[in-house]
Parts: C-alpha cells; structure tokens; sequence
C-alpha cells in the first residue's frame, strides 16, 4: 500500500489540511485517509481570527479544540492556521463600540489579547504557528492593511513577540503565497531580514504553494527556497495545490480582484481529465516533489491543503462551482497516479 507519510518519513512531514466536517468525524472515509497517509495536521478555516475569535471577550474553540485533540490521538504534528491576517478577521477588531476606528495602542491590546488567548491555550500541544499571513504584496511592498494601517511595519514585530512571550517553544512562521515571484521573494526577505535585525526570533517562512501545472515557476521556487533559508530559517511548504483550470486573470488580462461568471470555458473538465493533463499533472508533481527532497536539509514539513479534490477550495476560486483536480486523491477518496509519481521520486 502506498502510504505518503512512510515514504517521506526521515524527510520532512507531510501534512493536509482539515476542514470542518473532517475535524467533526463526519465523513469517515477521509477521517479514515488522513490517518493513514498524513502526520501533520493543520486547520484550513477554524482558527481563522473571525472564526475563533468572532467577537470582543467570545472565542469559539469547539472545532480548533477538537482539532488538536485529533492531532494528539493520532501522533501528528499540529500546526496552527493564522494568528494575524488582514482577511477573515473580524470587523470589531478595528472598530471601537460606536463604529469608529480604533487607536494603535487598542488595536495592539487587541492583538496582544488574542495571540496570547490563542497560542495560551493550546500551548506546547500546537507545535507551529502562521503567526502573520499575507503580509508582503506581489511587488514585494508591504500590504496596506488595517493592521498596518493603525499600528504601523511594528505589528509584524508585535505579533511574533505576543506569540514567542505566549508559547516560547511553539516554531512560528511568517507565511504567504506566490512566493517565487521574484519581486515578492525579494520583499519577504527585506522583510524578515528587519525583524531580524530588531531581534524579533522568526523561526521559518511558509511557502504557499498554490501552484498550477502551467506555470514554469519550479526554478523561480527553487530560488525562493534557497533565498529563504539563506536567512537561518526553515522553510515550509504550506498549503500546496496544483489547479488544472485556465486562469481566468491571464486569459483576458483583467484584475486579480475582478469578478468573474461561471463560465463552461472555465471549467472544462467536469466529465474528466484528458490523459495528457493528467500526465502534465503527475509530471509537475514529481517535479516539485523532487525539488522538495533536494533540499529536504532546508523544509521541515510539506502541507496539501485539503484531503481530496472535491475538498479544495480551488473548486470555488475564483468562480464558484467549477471542478478542479489539484489534490492526490480523487472525489471517492482513491489515490490518483501522482501518488506513484511522488513516491516514485523517493524510492
Ligand atoms: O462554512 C460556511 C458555510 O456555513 C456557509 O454556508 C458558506 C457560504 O458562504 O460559507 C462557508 O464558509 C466558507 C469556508 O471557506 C468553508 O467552505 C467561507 O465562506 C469561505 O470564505 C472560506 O474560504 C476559505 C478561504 O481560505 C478564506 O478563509 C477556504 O476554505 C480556504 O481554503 C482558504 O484558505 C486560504 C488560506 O487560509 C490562506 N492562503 C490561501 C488559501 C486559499 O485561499
């Protein structure tokens, strides 16, 4: 039997991310695939600040609760998923009682308050946090979000400082996507360098990994891995997925941000992949996998975000409701034919 987990063990971790029914046990065959094939977990949505924390003095722990007692029952490596993210965070995080925006100093009580509740609870049982996502632009800017916008660059300082002084032997991660771009390559290391400098301890850099199978982007990953590492941290793979489905934004070259109608031209392949993308598919896999295990000294855990095919958020973004394949088991749970390519590039 073809178990990724033993494949890659000695390696790194291979992780999945759960969803709200998988951590509610109700859907035992993917209950059953985790088990068998993954030991690091993550939670895809439940700890999200608007979903854990969704107002002042109310944190709702009964999903991350369960999450982490399954990762315990299991042996696995519990990975906790985003302590500041400028998306999903509640609205009342930025907002005094009368609707208006809150001071700097209200807003970091706040984040101080919540890092520590967060991290506070689960602590020594959590073994990595996301501490911030998302916070470089692809141009390597920093993103002008609320959190910047009323702290100021000092909330990324802020935020890895509450969540050291919460859990001092949790790993924590700065953590984002596309980051083999080069310009935004460039911009994390910029950024973590001066964290560094401020004597902030950042333990490793999340890459992403939400790649598709056209992009030739593997040098240009190979280039942020070294980067990264060059930096004295680890480096792990986060969330990766593969999307078959054309991009709607390099079809018609409009904005990241546009919305787009569901369209039969953008969901092509909803009776089933053609062989060849299949092959392009298990091929890039391997590509990527074999990257990953060239620098196995450097990456401490590879994570898929989400089980099966039918669970990735891929089917949804940036239109809802198309059929997209980015995962290694398919929608009845059955490994696909990357699995062998995969375990094929370690044995
Ligand atoms: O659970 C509710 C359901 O009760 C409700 O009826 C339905 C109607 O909208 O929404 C459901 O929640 C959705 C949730 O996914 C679960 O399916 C949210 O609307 C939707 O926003 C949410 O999307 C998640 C997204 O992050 C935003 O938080 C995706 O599942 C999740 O895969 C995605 O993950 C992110 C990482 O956290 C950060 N990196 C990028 C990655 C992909 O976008």
């Amino acid at each position: 039997k073809s178990v990724l987990k033993d494949a890659y063990a000695g390696k790194f971790y291979i992780g999945t991310a759960l969803n709200e029914s998988q951590i509610e046990g109700k859907n035992e065959k993917e209950v059953a695939l985790v088990k068998e094939q993954f030991n690091a977990i993550v939670a895809e949505n439940c700890m999200k600040s608007e979903r854990i924390h969704p107002e002042e003095n109310t944190y709702d722990f009964t999903l991350p609760d369960k999450f982490v007692a399954f990762g315990e029952q299991n042996g696995m490596q519990i990975n906790g998923h985003t302590l500041i993210w400028h998306s999903q965070a509640p609205e009342w995080f930025f907002e005094d009682g009368d609707g208006n925006t809150v001071s700097r100093e209200v807003l970091i009580q706040r984040m101080k308050e919540h890092i520590h509740t967060v991290v506070g609870r689960y602590k020594g049982r959590v073994k990595t946090w996301d501490v911030v996502n998302e916070a470089v632009l692809d141009n390597g800017n920093l993103r002008k979000s609320k959190f910047y916008e009323i702290i100021g660059e000092d909330y990324l300082k802020l935020a890895f400082e509450f969540a050291r002084e919460a859990d001092p032997e949790a790993k924590l991660y700065y953590n984002d996507y596309s980051t083999a771009l080069p310009e935004k390559r460039k911009g994390i290391v910029r950024m973590v360098r001066k964290l560094q400098e401020q004597g902030v301890s950042i333990d490793g850099i999340g890459m992403q990994g939400h790649v598709d199978i056209n992009t030739p982007a593997i040098e240009e990953f190979e280039k942020s891995i070294l980067a990264f590492s060059e930096l004295g941290v680890k480096v792990m793979i986060t969330e990766f997925d593969m999307t078959v489905l054309p991009s709607p934004w390099e079809k018609t070259g409009a904005e990241v941000s546009a919305k787009f109608e569901y369209s039969k031209e953008m969901d092509p392949y909803k009776e089933g992949l053609p062989h060849n993308i299949v092959r392009t598919f298990d091929s890039r896999c391997a590509a990527f996998f074999k990257l990953f295990l060239k620098h196995e000294d450097k990456i401490s855990r590879v994570t898929f975000w989400g089980v099966n095919d039918g669970n990735s958020w891929r089917n949804n973004w940036p239109v809802p409701g198309r059929t997209d394949y980015p995962l290694l088991f398919d929608r009845n749970n059955q490994p696909k034919s990357a699995i062998d390519s995969i375990l094929a590039v370690v044995y």
